[in-house]
């Protein structure tokens, strides 16, 4: 048998998929302007999600930028159907499962790991969660794929022919490694191969002299082939010659239709420090407040995001990126959490989780507080993690409170409209944050929250900032 067939049946062995449906519920949120400082104002035909793809927003087509689509939605060439919110729960649980196990050493401890000699084999996070992908070109001559984009992974793979074992089906044709004359196959004994290791969490093996990897993701999913660089086309003006990624010949899971994914951690192998020579360690996005609308993602800093508050990384271990979380607010009050909440937990922010996970703690203030500035709506039926969901059916418009978040540094920033309600339809409005199991498991700051608000990643000086209003 040959090795990359042995790893084929220790994966083989994990390979129980969840085959749930990716869809998502949309809305869509205007702010006004004139409105007290404390509180949005929105018109409530608002919340309707669009059918139509509408691309040409205010986040316009951005130079050398990749645009930024949602998987499910009417942008989308892969699912025009939303997520449901089972559905989005039952991917957000398996992606914040293997982020938490990405930072637990054997003890179940984590958070405070700085070392990455102390942490175990990573086990990957659930793709299927991604939601976002951009197109790339690959090889030469240069073939489109469209990859999801992931802050809370690191190596970026694609299927390869000839699909050795098995590729899923995906929309554009599948990499043919031997059609691209700058493909190269990786040798085993390169260094680049043992970068492997602290990539994927599993070590490299060696199939006759070429490097080959494997991936495994929270949801089972995973991805093994041959390691190989290629010619990697970000825009006309912008390409990497020797981009290191994995070639998949054997690819299986919820991946629905997208070539591969695309790591933007903090390891060696990420696009990020692949791309660090000619960019510097900045990348940044936005992702559009409804899967109708376009946001981009930007490698280097282009200066756009003038307007970015910082906040400094905390160190979370692995390539995760960390952020501090102080306090919260609502409507301009300070929740009275005591800081060592936040302190125990830990928080990361994640281009993958959907809806923001709070220590139980943090939540309940939150809701209540929240719930006290709605008080004139009428709450109607939870919905499924969602607590505090308020039927609008007999409103033209609504006036809810703002929420802000006071990260390390005393950096305020404010939850975006976009970020506050899950819609699942006008008489079920939900607040969009949940709560985790345990005060002491890690805080994460999910996508939902980060709409519209252009996110800085500058590695290099070890800093996240949020500036409103890049996308719509
Ligand atoms: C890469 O290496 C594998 C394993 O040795 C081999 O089967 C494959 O043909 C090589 N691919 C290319 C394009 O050289």
């Amino acid at each position: 048998m040959s090795p990359l067939n042995s790893l084929v049946l220790i994966l083989y062995s994990f390979s129980l998929f969840f085959l749930l449906a990716v869809a998502r519920k949309e809305f869509v949120v205007e702010s006004s302007d004139e409105e007290p400082q404390h509180y949005h104002t929105l018109k409530l035909s608002s919340f309707l999600p669009s059918s139509m793809c509408n691309p040409s927003t205010k986040g316009d087509k951005k130079r050398g930028s990749l645009e930024v689509v949602h998987k499910h939605g009417p942008c989308s060439k892969f699912s025009k159907d939303m997520l449901t919110v089972e559905e989005i729960q039952t991917q957000d649980q398996s992606r914040v499962d293997s982020l938490r196990a990405r930072l637990t050493i054997n003890t179940g401890k984590h958070n405070t790991l700085d070392s990455k000699t102390t942490l175990p084999a990573k086990s990957g996070i659930t793709i299927g969660s991604g939601n976002y992908f951009v197109t790339v070109g690959l090889g030469t001559p240069k073939k489109d794929l469209s990859l999801v984009f992931d802050t809370g992974s690191d190596l970026t793979w694609t299927q390869c022919e000839p699909c050795e074992v098995s590729c899923y089906s995906q929309q554009e044709p599948i990499f043919a490694p031997s059609m691209s004359t700058t493909y190269t196959n990786i040798s085993c004994t390169s260094t680049e191969c043992s970068w492997l290791t602290s990539a994927t969490g599993y070590l490299p093996s060696c199939v006759s002299s070429t490097c080959a990897y494997a991936i495994q993701y929270g949801d089972r999913s995973f991805s093994l082939g041959y390691f190989g660089k290629d010619k990697l086309t970000i825009t006309s003006e912008d390409t990497i010659n020797d981009f290191y990624f994995g070639c998949g010949q054997d690819n299986e899971g919820l991946f629905r239709g997208v070539a591969g994914l695309l790591g933007l951690g903090q390891d060696k192998l990420s696009l990020l420090s692949q791309a660090a020579s000619k960019h510097g360690k900045v990348f940044s996005y936005c992702l559009p407040s409804q899967s109708s609308s376009v946001g981009y993602l930007t490698l280097g800093n282009d200066g756009t995001a003038s307007n970015a508050k910082y906040t400094p990384f905390s160190t979370v271990g692995n390539s995760l990126y960390g952020l501090e979380l102080l306090a919260m607010y609502v409507a301009g009050t300070k929740l009275t959490i005591s800081p060592t909440v936040f302190k125990t937990s830990g928080m990361i922010i994640d281009s993958g989780t959907v809806i923001t996970r709070l220590p139980p703690t943090a939540y309940s203030a939150l809701r209540d507080k929240f719930r006290e500035g709605m008080s004139e709506y009428p709450l109607t039926n939870p919905l499924d993690i969602f607590d505090t969901c308020y039927d609008l059916s007999n409103f033209q418009t609504i006036r809810f409170p703002k929420i802000g978040v006071l990260w390390g540094g005393n950096t305020y920033v404010d939850v975006p409209a976009s970020g506050t309600f899950y819609v699942n339809g006008i008489s079920q409005v939900c607040l969009a944050f949940t709560s985790n199991g345990d005060d002491s498991n890690i805080g994460i700051w999910g996508n939902t929250q980060q709409k519209t608000q252009v996110i800085v990643y500058d590695v290099g000086a070890r800093k996240i900032g949020f500036a409103s209003g890049g996308c719509a």
